[in-house]
């Protein structure tokens, strides 16, 4: 059964899925496999099924998201969070709870690590509320549930699993008191209806979404986030998103690796860099090299320091991560593209790195995602390409793999006709 632009259209309109984003192939599966359960004998009657079928609309949406999360991802995001939260408590005199917002939330790793980050630094119960939404009926299902396996704990540092959760034949149980305080729903960022009647939120999370959406979309959900973000309040959003952020009204609180947004900060200039440290007291330092503006979070600014700062120049920066990926050292790459899409525009080379860093760490599906975003901007990239051709045969799409190929080597014979 061959693609039905009806069905990549609903998607589109439906989820803001861009087809381009994760490849015609893998929604084609999806279709294949939705129109077998179904018993669909063309491509039509399955569209007709699915028009008239709230409960099939839901069943195909469930069988092309992209699901992948895990505790802690991003982990300097945490931190920053765990530091502003405190300053901002003091803000607002801690007169009322902190509202949180996890966007798409996934199974659930996101919303609970924000519990136990904010837990863990302090923050008494009442002092915080988590809200959790997904697309995903059954993702956010998951994430009621609060069992998890150990694929979703994948960073170096996995203390806080013997803190907050417990272990059992089924796998890790999270503890009550981190459930507590996390309120998951279903939610769709595309439905004007939705948080309408609720009052904004200090801190939103909507990570690994937008890169699913075409510019358009994005646009449109970029209005959505900074009405539900607090005037004084702070955008976390994924690596590859914060490009476009910029565009819309919003800058960088200059945070690495926090991919942090207000409407607020100025943006720190390239050069000097700063870290956070983990602990007060400041060191003493002149106020020249104060980062940020004092709103959002005034207290905030005082736990920053300059480091020695990474390379500004973009082509530093590109020779930088490859020298890194080539020497297998993949979290330092990755943090290195992370800079370069904080401080440049995006080039379809640290998404070609991004996504060969991710399929070396077993992530096929975000591999996907960053090969196709390197080829939306670049779409004869020849190792983009090359990978996400590999990529596709392994999982099976013999003739996705094939057209990419072709395409490759068109783009090679031209290159060498121009050549001479
Ligand atoms: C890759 S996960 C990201 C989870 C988490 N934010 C993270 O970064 O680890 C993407 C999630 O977006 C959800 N999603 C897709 N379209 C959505 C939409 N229009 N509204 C809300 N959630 C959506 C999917 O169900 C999936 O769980």
């Amino acid at each position: 059964m061959s693609s039905d632009p009806r069905v990549f259209n609903f998607l589109k309109e439906r989820i803001g899925l861009d087809v381009a984003s994760v490849g015609e192939a893998i929604i084609e599966r999806a279709v294949r496999q939705r129109s077998q359960a179904v018993h669909a004998q063309t491509a039509d009657d399955y569209w007709q099924q699915l028009q008239r079928s709230h409960d099939e609309q839901q069943a195909l949406i469930e069988a092309v998201i992209v699901p992948e999360t895990w505790f802690f991802r991003y982990p300097e995001s945490f931190a920053t969070l765990a530091r502003l939260a405190k300053a901002r408590l003091a803000e607002i005199k801690q007169m009322r709870a902190l509202r949180i917002l996890s966007l798409p939330c996934s199974t659930g790793e996101e919303p609970y690590s924000i519990a136990m980050a904010l837990l863990d630094a302090g923050l008494a119960p009442h002092q915080f509320k988590v809200l959790g939404l997904d697309v995903s009926p059954l993702s956010v299902e998951r994430a009621r549930r609060g069992v998890y396996g150990k694929n979703s704990f994948r960073g170096a540092d996995i203390e806080f699993r013997d803190r907050h959760f417990s272990e059992s034949a089924d796998g890790f149980h999270i503890s009550e008191r981190v459930r507590e305080q996390v309120r998951l729903q279903v939610g769709n960022l595309l439905d004007p209806t939705l948080l309408a009647n609720e009052a904004s939120y200090d801190f939103v999370f909507c990570r690994n979404l937008l890169i699913y959406f075409d510019q358009p979309t994005q646009k449109q959900v970029f209005d959505v986030l900074k009405g539900l973000t607090h005037e004084d309040g702070v955008l976390f959003i994924g690596p590859a998103e914060g490009s476009l952020l910029g565009r819309h009204g919003m800058k960088s609180i200059g945070v690495p690796q926090s991919f942090a947004f207000s409407r607020h900060v100025e943006p720190v200039k390239p050069e000097p860099v700063f870290a956070p440290i983990p602990a007060p007291p400041p060191p003493p330092r002149s106020a020249a090299a104060l980062p940020v503006k004092p709103r959002p979070f005034s207290t905030f600014s005082a736990q920053v320091v300059p480091i020695k700062a990474p390379p500004s120049d973009a082509a530093d920066l590109l020779s930088q991560i490859a020298t890194l990926a080539n020497e297998g050292k993949s979290a330092e790459a990755r943090a290195a593209c992370e800079r370069y899409l904080s401080n440049h525009p995006p080039a379809a080379q640290v998404f070609y790195w991004l996504g060969l860093l991710s399929d070396v760490a077993g992530s096929a599906l975000e591999a996907q995602g960053f090969y196709r975003k390197a080829l939306y901007l670049e779409p004869q990239h020849p190792q983009a390409l090359m990978h996400l051709a590999a990529l596709l045969e392994s999982q099976g799409d013999s003739a996705g793999a094939r057209r990419l190929q072709a395409r490759a080597a068109r783009s090679e014979r031209a290159d060498s006709e121009s050549k001479r």
